[in-house]
């Protein structure tokens, strides 16, 4: 067994506290599950300074463009570069970084004509050093691992969170501890893991169980959880909001899109949206909205079914195995979130997945089947009339295309769906698939191939 840190995870630290969003209980420590020692519900983070240093938004966004000159690594850090909102440090050496942040606001002028929507935007965080979201929230997590002294992180994971934590853990020299579900993980999340040195545990289980199982070690072993349970991830991960907001010079857009799995990154996009609309950064509120897949939908039950008051979970099974979790630990922080920006949760289906994917591939950006749902999910918003035409809209792209090499192969070899999925709507998917082909190695074949697309083309 690993020997124990020097201190308890949530280090006192002046300028934030830990505060339970349930019962309200305000601590200067956590617990080592990241649980309210009193009702057992999540805990967030504040900030109670921040009423009495006065954080002018001008001056802020002023620190925050010149920091973009700088060459300290912190600095260069497009997380670290907003760190007035994050949990102090002592100095800037302390971080663990890999420059992360920094991600692409692109235009998507395909997928603007399919949806009817004009003003369409991607936020490319697939596009972060391990190529997800993940690094923004790993960096200030896996930092304040190490400043408790601890030589163990730990996390459940569907692939992205393991390959962030295990990237950072080694950056940080300390070490990793990986549990995944056997199978329904891609290869390419996988070898990230075995590559950066985590122990990496195959559970003969899903999501939901190995992160049941890792809430029970952290109470019996030394170790620190880094799943976005974990606070500290959440407020790394509201920079993607800030930068966001910094790229579209302070105007907020009309709408939000982001996929939904476990719910911790709508929570934290939504508490950068209240933090920064308090203190004066942005004028109105964006609506976040949330988008599952219909086979791990338990967001979109919860509201429907429960009204938002209880946990509707599910059996989970997509092919966007990012997202495929029954139980999402931060439910209630993105109910909140949600009802405060006004947002709307709504799911997908497989086949709108795929065929959503394809359409932003072809945009030559490209994103795994999680990220796809946003795209799905704003067609079907258009069509209610929740986004309208002249409203403008930023889809949250959360994974790189390369994560899931498998999916996009089945797709284009037109395999995806052999299992039964499909009822005969993968016809409109035709259209979009662009199989390799094989040939002899003669120009003739080549030049023959040439001319037969040039004709589809036309
Ligand atoms: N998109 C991708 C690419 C993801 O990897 C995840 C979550 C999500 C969306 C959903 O984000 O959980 O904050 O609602 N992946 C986790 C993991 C669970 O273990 O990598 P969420």
């Amino acid at each position: 067994m690993p020997p124990p840190p020097s201190s308890a995870p949530g280090v006192v630290r002046a300028g934030f506290r830990f505060r339970c969003i349930a019962c309200g209980d305000l601590g200067e420590r956590a617990t080592q599950n990241f649980r309210c020692s009193h009702c057992g519900d999540l805990l967030e983070i504040i900030y109670p300074d921040w009423k009495e240093v006065s954080l002018d938004p001008a001056s802020l966004k002023s620190i925050w463009r010149e920091r973009r000159t700088s060459q300290s690594p912190i600095d260069l850090s497009g997380v670290w570069r907003f760190r007035e909102l994050l949990p102090p440090l002592e100095n800037a050496g302390q971080a663990i970084t890999l420059r992360e942040g920094n991600t692409p606001l692109y235009e998507l002028p395909q997928c603007a004509r399919i949806t009817g929507v004009p003003r369409l935007y991607a936020k490319h965080q697939g596009l972060n050093p391990t190529g997800s979201f993940k690094d923004a929230g790993m960096t200030v997590a896996a930092t304040f691992a190490r400043l408790a002294g601890f030589r163990w992180v730990a996390c459940a994971s569907t692939g992205n969170t393991s390959s962030s934590m295990a990237a950072y853990a080694a950056r940080g020299g300390m070490r990793s501890l990986v549990l995944v579900p056997e199978g329904k993980i891609s290869w390419s999340k996988l070898s990230q893991a075995l590559d950066y040195g985590a122990v990496t545990c195959q559970l003969r289980t899903d999501f939901d169980g190995c992160l049941r199982l890792l809430q029970e070690l952290v109470l019996r072993a030394p170790v620190y959880q880094l799943n976005s349970i974990n606070p500290f991830r959440l407020e790394g991960q509201k920079t993607l909001a800030l930068e966001l907001l910094e790229q579209l010079d302070w105007q907020p857009p009309d709408h939000i899109i982001v996929p939904g799995g476990n719910l911790g990154n709508s929570s934290a996009i939504g508490k950068a949206l209240l933090e920064m609309h308090e203190l004066g950064l942005i004028p109105r509120l964006p609506k976040l909205s949330v988008i599952q897949a219909e086979g791990a939908n338990a967001l979109v039950r919860t509201l429907r079914e429960a009204g938002g008051k209880r946990l509707v979970n599910v059996q989970a099974e997509t092919r966007a195995t990012a997202i495929r979790i029954g139980n999402p630990a931060s439910w209630k922080k993105a109910v909140h979130v949600l009802e405060a920006t006004g947002g709307a949760c709504e799911q997908v289906t497989e086949i709108e997945i795929a065929q959503a994917k394809a359409e932003i591939g072809a945009e030559g950006i490209g994103c795994e089947p999680a990220s796809a749902v946003t795209l799905a999910g704003l067609k079907k918003l258009a069509k209610q009339g929740f986004v309208k035409p002249e409203e403008s809209v930023v889809l949250v792209l959360t994974g790189n295309l390369l994560k899931d090499p498998d999916f996009t192969m089945e797709f284009h070899r037109g395999d995806l769906f052999k299992d039964g999925v499909d009822d005969g709507a993968s016809a409109a998917l035709k259209p979009l698939r662009h199989p390799p082909i094989i040939l002899d190695a003669t120009l003739d074949a080549v030049i023959q191939t040439l001319e037969q697309a040039e004709k589809q083309q036309a």
